[in-house]
């Protein structure tokens, strides 16, 4: 097996991640851009407020590290009720998700992260418990079996997924409220980073900013990495203050270039440009050429890729744009000489 060094632009979390939780918005005016989606929420949470109800079943999709956890935790927050956090994959039989169900209190938060794995089973006893806030339990078995209904009180459940494809057509209804998270644009990002700096108590200049922003791959989570990386070369090699420059340095020797892209992205280019003739190649392809998971690949590299136009998604696999060749230095074949190939 090939263990690879981790990589620090990667939007996925780890669970030892503390620091982040330290970072992150409590409030909904302390979420910084997703202004759409803010002003969405801000009125579902008003609205279930001034009902004294609680909010209609919410649903976040988008890339990793793009603030579906946090969001959840705002609105739990906003909301004053407490909150549950759960993950498709963690609930292995339909009793863990009754015990889970029955222990809410009326206006609880319930986060299913990662909703898409929820698996049919599991989804069935959510339904009518989404729908009806019934819990459907069956009591003995064979011939003499009933099911009885147990009420439950008024709940929440929001879910996050990164594959809203993935997801259920009947699960997906249950929702009443959905929201796509994007990236971020340059004056989010950089807000995000200043925040951070305030926040951990490091001292960056504008410039440090803008160089920490402009590489983070338009994702706060990405953006918070690369902070704490940059804070450490700056206290090692230089002052401890991040200037552009230290900034630059740093990101340089991290191998995460002028767009975010580090090694592995580079590598996944130049496969698809190389080995594949700039494709089109099936994404299983890919991922066997440089050795990760199929999966990961599409929740963590390619939308990003996708995002900067230098990945074509078409029905035979993924092409590499002009753009990518660019980007990895190779020549892009001009039309006449691409038929060729
Ligand atoms: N809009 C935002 N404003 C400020 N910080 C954010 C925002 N979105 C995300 N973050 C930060 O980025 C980190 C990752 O966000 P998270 O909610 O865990 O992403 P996801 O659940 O979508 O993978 C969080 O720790 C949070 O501090
Ligand atoms: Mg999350």
């Amino acid at each position: 097996m090939v263990v690879q060094a981790e990589r620090v632009v990667t939007g996925k979390a780890r669970p030892d991640d503390a620091a982040e939780l330290s970072l992150r918005p409590k409030r909904l005016a302390e979420v910084i851009g997703q202004e759409r989606v803010k002003e969405n929420l801000e009125i579902l949470i008003a609205a279930a407020r001034g009902r004294d109800e609680a909010v209609d079943h919410v649903l976040l999709y988008g890339p990793p590290g793009l603030g579906k956890t946090t969001l959840a935790h705002v609105i739990a927050n906003e909301m004053g009720v407490n909150i549950k956090v759960t993950a498709g994959p963690a609930i292995e039989r339909q009793g863990d998700l009754a015990a889970i169900l029955t222990n809410l209190q009326a206006g609880d938060v319930l986060f299913i992260d990662e909703v898409h794995r929820l698996g049919r089973v599991l989804e069935e006893v959510l339904y009518p418990a989404m729908e009806d806030f019934a819990l459907d339990i069956v009591i003995g078995k064979g011939p003499s079996a009933r099911s009885i209904r147990l009420q439950l009180p008024r709940f929440t459940v929001i879910g996050a997924t990164t594959r809203l494809a993935l997801m259920t057509a009947p699960l997906r209804a249950r929702f009443g409220a959905v929201f796509r998270l994007d990236y971020y644009g340059e004056g989010a990002m950089k807000a995000i980073v200043r925040r951070a700096a305030e926040i951990l108590q490091v001292q960056v200049e504008e410039r440090g900013v803008a160089e920490i922003a402009c590489r983070a791959r338009s994702t706060p989570r990405v953006a918070l990495r690369l902070l704490r990386r940059v804070r450490d070369y700056a206290q090692v090699r230089a002052d401890g203050v991040i200037t552009g420059g230290v900034a630059h340095d740093a990101l340089d020797l991290l191998d995460v270039d002028e767009l975010g892209l580090d090694e592995i992205d580079r590598r996944m280019l130049r496969a698809i440009i190389e080995k594949f003739s700039g494709g089109p190649v099936g994404l299983d392809t890919i991922a066997a050429s440089i050795s990760e998971e199929p999966d990961t690949i599409m929740d963590v590299y390619e939308p990003y890729l996708l995002q900067l136009g230098f990945l074509e998604r078409t029905s035979r696999g993924r092409k590499a744009a002009r753009q990518a060749y660019e980007h990895v230095g190779v020549a892009y074949p001009e039309d006449g000489q691409r038929s060729l190939l």
